[in-house]
């Protein structure tokens, strides 16, 4: 059963307090240093009506069990200790925490990791990947319908030199080709050799045309990359499968209808051959078909447009994508708007995220100047994970060594990535990453992994007793694990894992002060109600860090 927050009770509550609150006002409830909580909001209204604020909030106050005035006419609220063991009590009571379900009923489709056919995934891929994955995850929790389109490159003009390369030297394994080996050796020979791009360019006409044999080769250069990226996905402990894979070249036989469809609306006009959409205060136009006929990036996305809203039912589309991208995907939604292919009700979002650097302030690349390989970062990220667990635990050998380095490393990495806000550059720092403290994965997951063993110790204890007074530093506690559901409805609402982070660092730095101030063990009349604590505590952890797709081992 969904436990409502207490910040959300409180708020409903001083809303109920205020004399014809105006339509959409809000009391502005949050918390606070000199009480547990504070509402900003009827000091604001006071003004706005003339009225004296200290006055106004005063009337507030004596409405608001355990309210009183503060400031220049702020209303704070000190909760009863009774109302915060009850509700860490209850929060326990619910597998779910007490996590509420707003997201019943809406369906997402999230496009996101996107990487391309017979090319390596860089570390664009990954930053999609990891922020599509955790937003996926939250918005499924929450109760939502979350349907995953990873949007692969698998069509365009470069299948002509692949599958000519690969039909020219038959040796071409799959992994070559998976590895993007294929991609440079068929480049270099298109740029060299005339008669080879000549019969590139041939393939790519009967690639078009559906030649049998010419499918046969590009069915299986799609197929290697498939198997390649699928072992990555596992790796990286995120959810996508095959089954998520609607690419490119599915929207292939929409295309012509896409361009007939917006020519006849005139949402796209002919220009100097091509078919183009012009849109206000824009600095280019959107190119649907090229002069010499051919489909490109934009008319694909259109088409899926419509797949997503027509045969997904989609209420929400979220596309994870670089930065770089913003003039492409918001040309894209305001054409599919106009040719009425995206209703209002859709909810159409750029999930932006920007480039992650070097050390030096650069974007990350490999030595041949190629976006920096994921696998590379996720290989460094898992060599020093394996040191810092050495140390820890000289006991681990073989496979349990490398399960745990995997799960420190991995987790290390996709937090790293997670906890900085998206929509700015970050950068790759191993040493920062693994820090085992600050707000890194691997803090939190000794945090939970500390949490587990105090519990483990402890062995059975009774429930908790509502009666007992709260020790600041339990308050404190209890408090912030009450505010888990309301930060999983931001992420949803904002799209910003960072959000969650943040939290669980709040919680795990909460935890180390009641660890430090208050006995658990010996804690006597105390020890139910603090073992409820811990072990809310770690649950909390636990499900917040696999909401984030960062693994939370029992032990570290
Ligand atoms: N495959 C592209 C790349 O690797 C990203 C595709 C983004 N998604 C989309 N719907 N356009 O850069």
């Amino acid at each position: 059963m969904a436990v409502p927050s207490l910040l959300s009770l409180l708020t409903a509550e001083v809303h109920g307090a205020v004399p014809d609150a105006p339509a959409g006002w809000s009391p502005g409830v949050r918390r606070s240093r000199v009480a547990d909580f504070q509402a900003d909001g009827p000091l604001g209204l006071a003004r706005a009506r003339g009225v004296d604020p200290r006055a106004f909030a005063g009337t507030v106050a004596a409405a608001v069990p355990g309210a009183s005035v503060g400031g220049p006419g702020f209303v704070n609220v000190t909760l009863t200790d009774r109302a915060l063991w009850e509700q860490v009590a209850a929060r326990l009571d619910d597998v779910r925490l007490g996590v509420g379900v707003p997201e019943a009923g809406v369906r997402t489709v999230i496009d996101y990791s996107q990487p391309n056919i017979a090319k390596e995934l860089h570390v664009g891929h990954l930053r999609s990947t990891v922020i599509g994955d955790a937003l996926a995850r939250v918005l499924d929790h929450l109760g939502g319908t979350v349907l995953r389109q990873n949007h692969i490159g698998d069509w365009g003009t470069q299948f002509g030199m692949l599958i000519a390369f690969k039909m020219d030297n038959g040796d071409a394994s799959e992994e070559i080709a998976a590895l993007g080996d294929l991609y440079r050796r068929a480049r270099a020979r298109f740029d060299s050799d005339p008669d080879f791009a000549e019969r590139s360019r041939a393939r790519v006409v009967a690639l078009q045309a559906g030649d049998p044999a010419t499918l046969r080769e590009w069915r299986a250069l799609v197929d290697a990359s498939t198997a390649y990226f699928t072992r990555i996905y596992e790796r990286l402990g995120v959810l996508l499968t095959p089954a998520d894979t609607m690419g490119e070249s599915a929207y292939n036989a929409a295309l012509p209808r896409v361009a007939a469809d917006l020519a006849e609306h005139d949402v796209a006009v002919p220009s100097d051959g091509a078919l183009c959409v012009f849109l206000d205060g824009e600095p280019a136009p959107l190119i649907v078909r090229k002069r010499d006929g051919g489909f490109g990036y934009a008319a694909t996305d259109l088409a899926a447009v419509r797949h997503r809203v027509d045969t997904l039912r989609a209420d929400r589309i979220l596309y994870v994508i670089d930065a770089r991208q913003t003039l492409h995907v918001r040309s894209v939604l305001a054409t599919a708007r106009r040719a009425g292919w995206l209703p209002e009700a859709v909810e159409a979002v750029h999930v932006v995220f920007g480039t992650m650097l070097d050390a030096a302030g650069r974007p990350l690349k490999t030595r041949d100047g190629t976006p920096g390989r994921l696998t590379d970062l996720l290989d460094v990220a898992v060599d020093r994970a394996r040191e810092t667990v050495r140390v820890k635990h000289p006991e681990l050998t073989g496979a349990a060594l490398e399960e745990r380095a995997a799960q420190v490393g991995v987790g290390a990495l996709k937090y790293a990535d997670l906890s900085n806000n998206r929509t700015r550059d970050s950068v790759f720092d191993p040493d920062r990453m693994l820090a085992l403290n600050g707000n890194t994965g691997v803090y939190l997951q000794y945090a939970h992994a500390r949490t587990r063993s105090v519990l483990g110790k402890a062995g059975a204890c009774g429930p908790l007793d509502p009666g007992r007074p709260l020790e600041p530093a339990e308050r404190a506690l209890a408090l912030q694990l009450d505010g888990f559901g309301d930060v999983l409805a931001e992420v949803a609402t904002s799209y910003e894992p960072h959000l969650l982070c943040a939290y669980l660092y709040g919680l795990a730095q909460a935890f180390a002060v009641f660890w430090e101030k208050c006995q658990v063990l010996n804690g006597g009349a105390a020890r139910d109600n603090r073992l409820a604590l811990c072990r809310l505590t770690a649950d909390t952890l636990r499900t917040g860090l696999t909401l984030l797709g960062v693994a939370a081992p029992e032990e570290l």
